[in-house]
Formats: structure tokens, sequence, C-alpha cells
């Protein structure tokens, strides 16, 4: 088992592809704390996750407050006195063109996922360091390198990348990896929101010719996370059927 004994903190792992890489590390030995903003999703995948014998707790909270990540990873703390992983996996979109975007799907879509990466890895970077060894994983996205209609979320998926990098060099002395992946079109229910004529032609562009599954990100996550990985930081890796080689 890769992830034997690890405590890990999985944000947005109600649903999707964190709430596959919360199935995933059970079933790799670590402790799951599953983080969603909707109480009822973590529960559910946490008892998911005890149903098959592993070991998870939900921790509620909206990752875009300081207030409520911080008592999320006390709570992590008092359940199991570390964390050793941290899946920046939340995120949302909310698409508009530029000239109809409103103040307000900019700063949410900032929030949730650039924001909410700065305060958990804040939250938990700390005691990674006094122990030596750490490992962050933040979630970029193919739609970082630009993508119509996504102004927010390119901009919020391109700051997840610098603060990768920048939170790598920060911690790469202590033991810390931080890395991110950037995922293409996986079939999530983030996915299943766009309409089906789009999704065909988003298929149409893939070189593999299919979506990803989200067991293939969590499959991603995992390596990360594991003692193998532990010479790799400051990446971004591209996990997307080869859709951005040619560009
Ligand atoms: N699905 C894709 O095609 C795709 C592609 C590239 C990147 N991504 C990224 O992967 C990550 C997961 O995406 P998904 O498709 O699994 O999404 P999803 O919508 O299926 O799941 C996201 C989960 O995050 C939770 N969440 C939303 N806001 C939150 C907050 N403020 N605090 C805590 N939890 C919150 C939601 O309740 C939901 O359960 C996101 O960061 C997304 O941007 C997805």
């Amino acid at each position: 088992m890769r992830l034997a004994e690890r405590v890990a903190l999985i944000t947005g792992a109600g649903s999707g592809i964190g709430e596959a890489t919360a199935r995933r590390f059970a079933r790799e030995g670590a402790r799951v704390a599953v983080n969603d903003a909707e109480a009822s999703r973590a529960k559910r995948v946490a008892e998911g996750i005890l149903a098959d014998g592993g070991r998870a707790i939900a921790v509620e909270a909206d990752v875009a407050r300081a207030a409520e990540v911080d008592s999320a990873v006390r709570r992590v703390l008092e359940e199991w006195g570390r964390v050793d992983v941290l899946v920046n996996n939340a995120g949302i979109t909310r698409d508009a063109m530029l000239a109809k975007m409103t103040e307000e799907q900019w700063d949410e879509v900032l929030a949730v996922n650039l924001k909410g990466a700065f305060l958990c890895a804040r939250a938990v970077l700390p005691g990674m360091r006094e122990r030596g060894w750490g490992r962050v994983v933040n979630t970029a996205s193919v739609g970082a390198l630009g993508n119509i209609g996504q102004a927010n979320y390119a901009a919020s998926k391109a700051g997840v990348i610098g603060l990768t990098r920048t939170l790598a060099l920060e911690y790469a002395r202590y033991g810390v990896t931080v890395n991110a992946v950037a995922p293409g079109a996986t079939l999530t229910p983030m996915l299943a929101a766009v309409p089906d004529q789009v999704r065909e032609k988003i298929v149409a562009r893939i070189p593999a010719a299919r979506l990803a599954s989200p067991d293939e990100v969590a499959a991603l996550h995992c390596f990360l996370a594991s003692e193998e990985a532990g010479y790799i930081t400051g990446q971004v890796i591209f996990i997307d059927g080869g859709l951005t080689v040619g560009i």
C-alpha cells in the first residue's frame, strides 16, 4: 500500500475527482479527511470509505474562508495528530465571456480555486516542515493555458501554478514536495453540466479521443503523494490525453 498510515486532507472530496482520490487514498492505507463545503457530500463519501473498511472522517469547510479551513485542520489534528498529505482539489467554475463576467463571478472563482489552496497550504505546511515530511498536490487545469469564457477560471488555475512553484521552493529543503496536477476534460459532475454538443466538441480535440476518468486523476494524486515521488517538486503534470502536446 502506497500511503499506509499517512493522514490525508482532500478538499472538495464530496464529488468527482476529489471523491475518487479519497477512495483511492483510503484503499492505499491512508486515513482520509474528506472535506467539502457541502456537509452531506463529505459525509456520504466518508461513510462509503468506512463501509469499505477504510478510515475516514468528514470535515465540512468552505476552503475560501480562513476560519473554516483552520477549524477543519484542527479537527483532523484532534483525530489523527497531523496532516501528511494535502490535496487542494476544491474548485468551481462561473463561466462567462469577459464583457458579461460579473465581479462576483470573478471573486467567487478566485476565492475558492486560488485563495482556498493558499489557505489550506498555510494551515498544514508548518506541521509538515516540523516533521520533515509532506506532500501538497494542487489542482490546476488545462484551462490555465487559456479558455474562452473562463477568464476567471484560467486566471485562478494559472495562479495555482505560480503558488505551486513558489511553495515548492520554500519547502523543498524540509522534505515537503508541492506539485500541481493539470487535468484535461474529466468525466465528473463539473463536466456533466456542460451541454452534450459542447462535450462532443471537446472530445473531438483530444488526441486520446476520450475524456479522463476521475480514477485516472486519482492515480496521479496517489503517486505524487507517495514516498516514491519524493524528488519531484514544483512540477505541473498535465493529465489530458495529449490535448496540450501540440499547442
Ligand atoms: N472535471 C474536469 O474536467 C476538470 C478539468 C480540469 C480541472 N478540474 C479541477 O479538478 C477539481 C475537481 O473538479 P471536479 O470536476 O471533480 O468537480 P466537482 O464539481 O465534481 O466537485 C467539486 C467539489 O468541490 C466542492 N466545493 C466547491 N466549492 C468548495 C469550497 N469552497 N470549499 C470546499 N469544497 C468546495 C463541491 O461541493 C464539490 O463536491 C477542481 O479544482 C477543478 O477545477 C476539473
